[in-house]
C-alpha cells in the first residue's frame, strides 16, 4: 500500500510534468537493447511513444498521409466513439474518405447481432490444446465479423483474465492460466481473426483478474455504475518480476501475431487506472513490447480524460451519451488548442487507430459491406438481419466441441464410456435442453427474464455471450442418435429425486448433464454446484451403477462428493462448446471418436487448494488487491505447495492408450520468422540482429498408440528453470498428436525459442539465459512426465 501510495503520487507528479513542459522529453536510446530501450523504466513513461509502423510500413505511409491532412477536431472525432449501430463507432473523416468504423464484441462471435453463429468459448477451444482449431476458430468467427461490417472485433481475451484466481466471472473468456499456452493461443487468435480482415482487440491489459468492485461502484449502491463513484476500482497491485513473467507475455504474443488493437482493462494498477497508466501502457506496451496499433479503453473505463489521452488512443463508448459511465473525449479538440495536450499526441492517437485499417486493406481490397443491423435496439435492420453462417463454420464449431471434451474419470470395461450397446439410457438434467424463451433472448438484460437461461448453457454471460442461431442441445442431439441405434430414451429435465430414482434405476446408464453459470460483472462465490444440480446427481447415484457426468462449466466445480463413488463410472467435461453442443458430444459417448481434450487448469478439490484472497473483497473506498502468489497460479501454485489436485492440468483421458518414448534434445537455431510484428524486449545477448524470439533448441520425442483403435494425444513439454524459487516446472510446448492409429507411433518436435528459457531480471530490466542445469521433461499431462533429461547452459 505504502508503495502504491508513492506510485500514485509519482504519477500524478509525471502528469503534472508532462502539463507543464513540453511532453516531448527527449529518450535515451541503448544501442545495445533491441528499441533503443533505455535502462530508467521511468525515463520513456511520458511522453507516449510515437508509432513508426514498424513492419508495417505501407500502411503507416498511408495513415500518416492522410492523418497530416486532417484538423485537430477530425483528428479527435475520429478517435472518439460515437453513439451509432455499433457497440463502438468512430465516425471517420467523411471529407477525406475515411468511413465510419465499426466495433463489435465479442470472443464467442459478433454481439449483439443475428445472423452468426456462437461459437465455443475460449476455455473450451484451449481444452483441445490444437493451435490448427485455435486458429481456424478464430478465422471463421473474423468472417462473421467483417460479413456483418464490422472492421473491429473485440477479441480474444488474452491475459486479463489469465485464471488467477477460479472464481473469476470471466475466465471461460479466455484461455489457461500459463503465460505460455496462453500466449500460444493468443497468437493463433489474434491472426485467424486478422486473416479475415477484420482487426483483432487483444485485452484485457493488464492484471484484470476480477469482477467484484471493477467499476467505480457507488458503495451505498453497489449495484449503480456512477459516473463520479465514492468508490475506486479495484487496484491490482502485482511486482514487475510477475508482471513480466506471467501477466505481460501473452500480450507480447499477441503484438508478435500484429494485433492491430489492445483494450486497457477497468481496474487500477498500483493505484493508477489502467487506462490511463503510462508505466504499463506507454512504457510496456508502446515501448518494451513496441506495440504500433492503438489501444482502446475498455467501455467505461476512462475516467479522466487528459491522463487516458497522454496514454491510450481510442475512448469508447466516448461522448456516446447511452452509457452511464459518462462521456470522455468530447473536450480533446479543446485540450489541445489551449495547449494542455501536445497535438501530436492526438496525430500520433489517430495515425496508431488507422494503422490496422491500412494493413487489413480495409479501405481498398478488404472493405467490409455495410452495417445493417442496430446493436442498441432490436438488433435487426427493418428488413431483417444478414445471414453470414457458412457450413463450414458449423463443422469447425461442432469439432472444436468434441475435441474438447475432457474425459476425466472412467471404468475399465462395460461401464462408464464409450456407451456400451445400450437398450435403454436414462438422461437426466435441466442441461440437456432448450431455453425456455429460445435462444434470441440473451440471457443477461436486454428485456428478457433473468431465468430464461435455464436449459442447456453452451455460453457464459454478458459481453462475451453471442446469441445463437439456434442450440443443438443434448437431447436433441442423443435422441437422434438413440433412434438410428434404436435405444430407448427417458429423460427428465428436473431434480425431483423419485423421478429420477425411478428412470436412472430402469436404464443401462444414467447420463445427467451438469451445468454452472459464470458471467462477465459478477465473480462466482465459490466453486460449488447449486442445490438442484447436488440434488440430481445425488439421486441418480443412489439409483444406478452405471452414471456417466458430462459438465457444461466455466472451469473447476467441485465434484468431490461422487468422484470417487463407483457407481459413478465416467466424468468429462465439455465446457461451454457454443451452438453445436449436442452433435459435439455424442460422438465421444457413442465411441464415434476417442476424447481428447486436457485440462486447461488444474481442477482442485476444494477452492482451498488455489492461492487464498485471489479475488479481493477489501470493500474500503479504494479496493486493494495484492497480487502476494506473485506468478504461482494454477499449477505452478499445487506444485510449489505440494497439494494434490483431483486432475492435474494437462490431464485427460481416452479410449486407447498412449506411450512417450526416446527423448532427445538438441542445440537447433532458427531465426523467428513468426513476427508480424517485432517486440522490442531487452535481452542479455542482442548482437544487432537477432531475437528473443528465435529458436535455439528442439525437443524431440516420439508418441506411440499403444491401445487398440484409433486416438489423439496431447504430447506436453515442462521445463525446470536453474535457480533459486523457480517454479516447479513450467509449460514450455506442447503438440496434439492427431489421428493415430492403433500400434502407429510419431515423432513431435517442440521448438524452444530463447524467451521460452529465459527469466525477467528486476535489477537488470532486461531478460536474462540463466546459466545452469534445464530438466525438459516429456508426458501427457503436467503429472505424468515419464521421459526427461537435462542440459546445461
Ligand atoms: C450513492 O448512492 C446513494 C444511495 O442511492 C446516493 O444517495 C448517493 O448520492 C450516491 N452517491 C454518488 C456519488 O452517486
Ligand atoms: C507496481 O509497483 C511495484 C512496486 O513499486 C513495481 O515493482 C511494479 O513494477 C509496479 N507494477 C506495475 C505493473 O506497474
Ligand atoms: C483547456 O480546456 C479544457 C477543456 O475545455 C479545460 O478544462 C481546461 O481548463 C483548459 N485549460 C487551460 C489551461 O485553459
Ligand atoms: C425457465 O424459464 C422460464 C422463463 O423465465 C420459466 O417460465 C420456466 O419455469 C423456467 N423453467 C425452469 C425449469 O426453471
Ligand atoms: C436413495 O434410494 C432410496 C431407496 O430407493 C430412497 O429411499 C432415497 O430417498 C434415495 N435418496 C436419494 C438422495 O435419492
Ligand atoms: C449404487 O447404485 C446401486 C443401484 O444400482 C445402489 O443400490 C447403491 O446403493 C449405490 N451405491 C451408492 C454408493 O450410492
Ligand atoms: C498417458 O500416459 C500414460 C503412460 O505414461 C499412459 O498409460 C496413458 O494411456 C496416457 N493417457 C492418455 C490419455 O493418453
Amino acid at each position: 500500500m505504502q508503495l502504491s501510495a508513492l506510485l500514485t503520487t509519482a504519477v500524478a507528479l509525471a502528469v503534472a510534468n508532462a502539463a507543464a513542459v513540453d511532453t516531448h522529453l527527449p529518450r535515451q536510446e541503448d544501442t545495445s537493447k533491441p528499441g533503443g530501450y533505455t535502462e530508467d523504466n521511468n525515463a520513456d513513461i511520458y511522453p507516449s511513444p510515437m508509432a513508426n509502423g514498424g513492419k508495417w510500413s505501407d500502411a503507416y505511409e498511408k495513415a500518416s498521409n492522410i492523418v497530416g491532412q486532417m484538423s485537430v477536431k477530425e483528428k479527435a472525432e475520429l478517435i472518439t466513439s460515437v453513439s451509432g449501430p455499433c457497440v463502438g463507432n468512430s465516425p471517420g473523416v467523411e471529407r477525406l474518405g475515411i468511413p465510419k468504423i465499426c466495433l463489435m464484441d465479442g470472443p464467442t462471435g459478433p454481439r449483439p447481432v443475428h445472423g452468426v453463429s456462437q461459437f465455443p468459448a475460449g476455455v473450451t477451444t484451449a481444452a483441445t490444446w490444437d493451435r490448427d482449431l485455435m486458429y481456424k476458430r478464430s478465422k471463421h468467427m473474423g468472417q462473421e465479423f467483417f460479413d456483418q461490417g464490422v472492421n473491429i472485433a473485440l477479441a480474444p481475451v488474452a491475459s486479463g483474465p489469465i485464471g488467477r484466481s477460479p472464481l473469476a466471472g470471466r475466465n471461460w473468456e479466455g484461455s489457461f492460466p500459463d503465460p505460455y499456452a496462453n500466449g500460444r493461443y493468443a497468437y493463433e487468435s489474434v491472426t485467424g481473426l486478422q486473416d479475415s480482415h477484420v482487426a483483432a482487440t487483444t485485452k484485457h491489459f493488464i492484471a484484470y483478474e476480477q469482477e467484484t468492485f471493477r467499476h467505480p461502484y457507488n458503495t451505498s449502491a453497489p449495484d449503480d455504475i456512477v459516473e463520479v463513484g465514492e468508490q475506486q476500482p479495484i487496484s491490482s497491485n502485482v511486482d514487475d518480476y510477475t508482471t513480466h513473467t506471467l501477466y505481460l507475455g501473452p500480450f507480447a504474443e499477441a503484438v508478435r501475431a500484429g494485433s492491430g488493437y489492445m483494450m486497457c482493462s477497468y481496474n487500477e494498477i498500483n493505484g493508477t487506472h489502467a487506462c490511463n497508466d503510462p508505466y504499463t501502457q506507454n512504457h510496456l506496451l508502446k515501448t518494451e513490447l513496441n506495440f504500433q496499433g492503438a489501444t482502446q479503453s475498455d467501455w467505461g473505463g476512462v475516467h479522466l480524460s487528459k491522463e487516458s489521452i497522454e496514454t491510450i488512443e481510442v475512448s469508447t463508448p466516448g461522448t456516446d451519451p447511452s452509457y452511464k459511465m459518462g462521456t470522455f473525449w468530447s473536450d480533446l479538440d479543446e485540450l489541445v488548442n489551449n495547449g494542455t495536450v501536445a497535438e501530436d499526441r492526438v496525430t500520433d492517437a489517430a495515425i496508431r487507430f488507422l494503422l490496422p485499417y491500412y494493413w487489413l486493406g480495409q479501405d481498398e481490397e478488404h472493405v467490409p459491406p455495410e452495417v445493417i443491423f442496430n446493436g442498441n435496439d432490436g438488433y435487426d435492420a427493418p428488413d431483417g438481419y444478414r445471414n453470414v453462417r457458412k457450413p463450414e463454420t458449423r463443422e469447425t464449431i461442432r469439432m472444436i466441441g468434441t475435441e474438447s471434451i475432457t474425459l476425466l474419470k472412467n471404468a475399465e470395461g462395460e461401464m462408464g464410456l464409450p456407451l456400451n450397446k445400450p437398450q435403454r439410457l436414462a438422461l437426466i438434467g435441466s442441461d440437456l435442453g432448450d431455453n425456455m424463451i429460445g435462444d434470441g433472448c440473451p440471457p443477461n438484460g436486454n428485456g428478457c427474464p433473468e431465468g430464461n437461461f435455464n436449459g442447456t448453457l453452451t455460453d457464459g454471460g454478458g459481453s462475451g455471450y453471442a446469441i445463437p442461431p439456434y442450440t443443438v442441445t443434448p437431447l436433441d442431439a442423443i435422441k437422434k442418435r438413440a433412434i438410428e441405434d434404436g435405444i430407448e430414451v427417458s429423460y427428465a429435465m428436473t431434480d425431483d429425486n423419485e423421478v429420477i430414482n425411478e428412470i436412472s434405476s430402469r436404464a443401462d446408464a444414467a447420463l445427467v448433464f451438469i451445468k454452472n453459470h459464470a458471467t462477465e460483472e459478477e465473480d462466482r462465490h465459490d466453486i460449488d454446484l447449486t442445490q438442484d444440480q447436488i440434488s440430481m446427481l445425488d439421486a441418480a447415484v443412489n439409483a444406478s451403477s452405471n452414471v456417466i457426468i458430462v459438465m457444461h462449466v466455466p472451469g473447476v466445480v467441485n465434484i468431490e462428493k461422487w468422484a470417487d463413488n463407483e457407481n459413478v463410472t465416467a466424468i468429462a467435461s465439455a465446457w461451454y462448446p457454443g451452438q453445436e453442443s449436442g452433435n459435439a458430444v455424442v460422438p465421444i459417448l457413442f465411441g464415434d471418436e476417442s476424447p481428447s481434450g486436457k485440462l486447461p487448469i488444474t481442477w482442485g478439490k476444494t477452492l482451498d487448494d488455489y492461492p487464498p484472497n485471489t479475488i479481493s473483497h477489501d470493500d474500503s473506498s479504494s479496493p486493494q488487491a495484492e497480487f502476494s502468489e506473485g506468478v504461482y497460479i494454477d499449477y505452478r501454485w499445487f506444485d510449489k505447495q505440494g497439494i494434490e489436485p483431483r486432475y492435474e492440468f494437462g490431464f485427460g483421458l481416452s479410449y486407447t492408450t498412449f506411450e512417450c518414448s526416446d527423448i532427445k534434445i538438441a542445440d537447433n537455431y532458427k531465426k523467428d520468422d513468426k513476427a508480424i510484428q517485432e517486440t522490442a524486449e531487452p535481452f542479455e545477448g542482442f548482437d544487432g540482429s537477432n531475437s528473443l524470439y528465435d529458436m535455439i533448441k528442439t525437443v524431440t520425442a516420439t508418441v506411440t498408440n499403444t491401445g487398440e483403435r484409433e486416438g489423439s494425444e496431447v504430447a506436453q513439454l515442462y521445463v525446470t528453470l536453474p535457480g533459486e524459487d523457480m517454479p516447479v516446472r513450467e509449460l514450455k510446448g506442447f503438440e496434439k498428436v492427431k489421428g493415430l492409429k492403433a500400434g502407429e507411433s510419431r515423432e513431435v518436435t517442440f521448438d524452444l525459442r530463447l524467451k521460452d528459457l529465459s527469466v525477467w531480471d528486476v535489477v537488470k530490466g532486461t531478460w536474462v539465459y540463466p546459466e545452469g542445469e534445464y530438466t525438459f521433461a516429456v508426458g501427457n499431462s503436467s503429472r505424468n512426465l515419464p521421459l526427461s533429461t537435462t542440459a546445461t547452459h
